[in-house]
């Protein structure tokens, strides 16, 4: 697939039939992420998760609709029982640069979205349950991150039934202006 065919094709897929993808796909998928650019050229302060264990994506996607509930929002399914869930996450900064964990940690997570649409594979960005890991303390412990990292975004990816086609985009829904 030619790069802007990628683009164009990847949209957020959130049916999931249960099947992981290969182990191939997976290493595609995590060799893309490693392609990223990261800010200062601090890799070391990004690590991702892959996270297949059923038990704690059940956790996880308890937890998150327990939060929900709390919210009033309570049919919603966190993880789209995707089999995998790959969050990523940043060395919490000082002050002065305090945005730059998330700029890395989202290229990361695109870079492999554009990878898993490429191979046909199902992915989705996730957000809503990272900041619910954040705040769960035995959570975070099940993660085992380095001292001081917190989790940044996520994608799940998994095998699904639905097609990836090129889209055509509005070109104005990101506002843009030009100054010459
Ligand atoms: C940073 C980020 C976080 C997102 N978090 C979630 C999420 O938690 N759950 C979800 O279903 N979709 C999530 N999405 C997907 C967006 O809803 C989706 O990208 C947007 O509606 C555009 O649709 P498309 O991805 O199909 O083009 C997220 C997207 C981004 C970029």
């Amino acid at each position: 697939m030619e790069t802007m065919d990628a683009i164009l094709s990847r949209r957020s897929i959130r049916q999931y039939t249960g099947e992981k993808v290969t182990e191939a796909e997976l290493k595609t998928i995590l060799a893309a992420a490693e392609a990223s650019p990261s800010g200062m050229d601090e890799y070391e302060n990004t690590v991702m998760t892959v996270i297949e264990k059923p038990a704690l994506l059940e956790k996880i996607d308890q937890a998150a609709k327990a939060a929900a509930e709390k919210s009033g929002n309570a049919d919603k399914n966190p993880l789209y029982q995707a089999p995998t869930f790959i969050l990523v996450s940043g060395k919490k900064p000082d002050a002065e640069s305090a945005n730059l964990i998330f700029s890395n940690a989202a290229i990361v997570v695109e870079n492999m979205a554009l990878a898993a649409t490429d191979l046909g594979v199902g992915c989705c960005h996730i957000w809503g349950v990272v900041e619910i890991i954040d705040h769960d303390p035995s959570l975070l412990n099940d993660l085992d991150l380095p001292e001081g990292f917190i989790p940044c975004c996520g994608l799940i990816v998994g095998k699904t039934n639905d097609q990836y086609t090129k889209r055509e985009i509005p070109l104005d829904r990101i506002k843009c202006t030009r100054i010459k």
